[in-house]
């Protein structure tokens, strides 16, 4: 199991199983991240990987679209396209 802390949400911090995709915990725990499509069309999921960026899997070509280069270096991702390998920290 890893651990994913809403930083946002007054530093939530809850469990889920490894290869988790964000949104799809922050729904389940209530997280509280920002959604609409969950599909990587609207953006609003946008947030930020504050700590644990190398735990996360490749920026999809969608989030690309969304989030500029120096964006995404400063750990910027759409939460619905973003699964994680190890503990995260994130806040939007
Ligand atoms: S919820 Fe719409 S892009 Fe992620």
């Amino acid at each position: 199991m890893i651990q994913v802390t809403f930083i946002t949400n007054d530093h939530k911090t809850v469990t889920a199983p490894e290869n988790s995709n964000l949104l799809r915990v922050s729904l389940r725990e209530k997280g509280g991240i920002p959604f609409k499509c969950g599909g990587g069309l609207c953006g609003t999921c946008k947030c930020r990987i504050e700590r644990g960026q190398d735990q996360t899997d490749e920026v999809k070509a969608k989030e690309r679209k969304h989030l500029s280069e120096a964006q995404l270096a400063e750990g910027y991702r759409m939460a619905c396209q973003t699964f994680l390998r190890g503990d995260v920290a994130v806040s939007w």
